[in-house]
């Protein structure tokens, strides 16, 4: 048989909409990213078409500065999975990385997703970096909050110092926000800002915590993803609570909270915590493409 891989147009939407409506519980991003993509400078979006059905569909998005060729929203239509086609689209996303001279490629997803860490292995891909992500629904009814440091808003000049001076709060100096990622220097941060905000959290004026937030329109529900970079439990609790009443400001129904992995023993120890509808652990995957 023989697939064309082609770039996405308005008239494959649906198509894709129907093919992804059972992923993740029918709350896949994929299919209000499909707009964006298409308006997007730096994505560059593909298609697998199999004699005229659309059947795959992957973006490749240029972001930090152009240093990164972001791989992304690869689907495989379930009545074509285990053909090969999850492997030919992300080697195509390599090689359109390539060609638009990007460092490197990366890539973010779940390391129980067995398929997906398949790919990006046998792709060239490892894994840099792990964190975790919990999701916590019900915020309005949340009767908890820490108070104990400052937390404030700051620009991307700004924490570009902040990290140059609290380097190990940012592990392998990588800051993920949402589902992406951006070396974090002053090239990266000040990219990044255009999606997401930045927050410091401190005690007796000093740093002990850095933050990012952004609403994100899923298909069912408005979410506020946080990532939280603490230094101690304490400086995680308030600057969770801050994200907290950032969401509900923000009529958000849910919290996805990101953040280093020795975080989770909180989850146990801490009352508000306890209850979380949905969690997992990620994995940031690298490949340098510079020969
Ligand atoms: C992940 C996904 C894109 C894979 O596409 P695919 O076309 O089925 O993948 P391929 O056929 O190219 O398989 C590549 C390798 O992964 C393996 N693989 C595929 N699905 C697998 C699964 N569910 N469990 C274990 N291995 C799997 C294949 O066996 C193959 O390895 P092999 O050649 O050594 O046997 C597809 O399963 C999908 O759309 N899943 C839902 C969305 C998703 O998870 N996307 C990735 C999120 S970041």
């Amino acid at each position: 048989m023989v697939d064309n891989i082609r770039p996405l147009s308005g008239d494959d939407i649906p198509a894709i909409i129907e093919m992804t409506e059972n992923v993740w519980g029918g709350n896949d991003y994929v299919s209000v990213a499909l707009e964006f993509w298409l308006k997007d400078p730096n994505s560059n979006p593909s298609v697998v078409e199999r004699q005229g059905e659309v059947i795959g569909v992957a973006n490749v998005r240029m972001m930090d500065g152009k240093r990164t060729g972001w791989m992304e929203g690869i689907r495989v239509h379930p009545e074509h999975r285990n053909e090969g086609l999850g492997r030919e689209l992300t080697a195509y996303m390599v090689r359109q990385a390539k060609s638009m001279g990007a460092k490197r490629v990366r890539l973010i997803t779940a390391f129980r997703n067995v398929a997906a860490v398949k790919l990006a292995g046998d792709a060239g891909l490892r894994p840099i970096l792990s964190m975790n992500a919990f999701w916590k629904g019900g915020l309005s009814e949340i009767n908890w909050s820490n108070n104990e440091g400052d937390v404030s808003r700051i620009d991307a000049e700004e924490l570009t110092d902040v990290i140059a001076d609290h380097q190990a709060l940012i592990p392998e100096g990588v800051l993920v926000y949402h589902w992406d990622a951006v070396d974090a220097d002053a090239t990266g941060l000040e990219s990044a800002s255009s999606e997401t905000d930045y927050w410091i959290t401190q005690r007796d004026e000093e740093v002990v915590a850095i933050s990012t937030g952004l609403v994100f329109v899923s298909p069912r529900e408005r979410e506020w993803f946080a990532t939280v970079y603490p230094s101690d439990s304490s400086s995680f609790l308030r600057s969770f609570s801050h994200h907290l009443g950032l969401a509900l400001e923000n009529e958000c129904d849910t919290l996805v909270s990101i953040h280093p992995p020795r975080y989770t023993s909180l989850y146990e120890e801490e009352e508000v915590l306890k209850e979380r509808p949905h969690e997992i652990e990620i994995g940031l995957f690298e490949m340098g493409l510079e020969d």
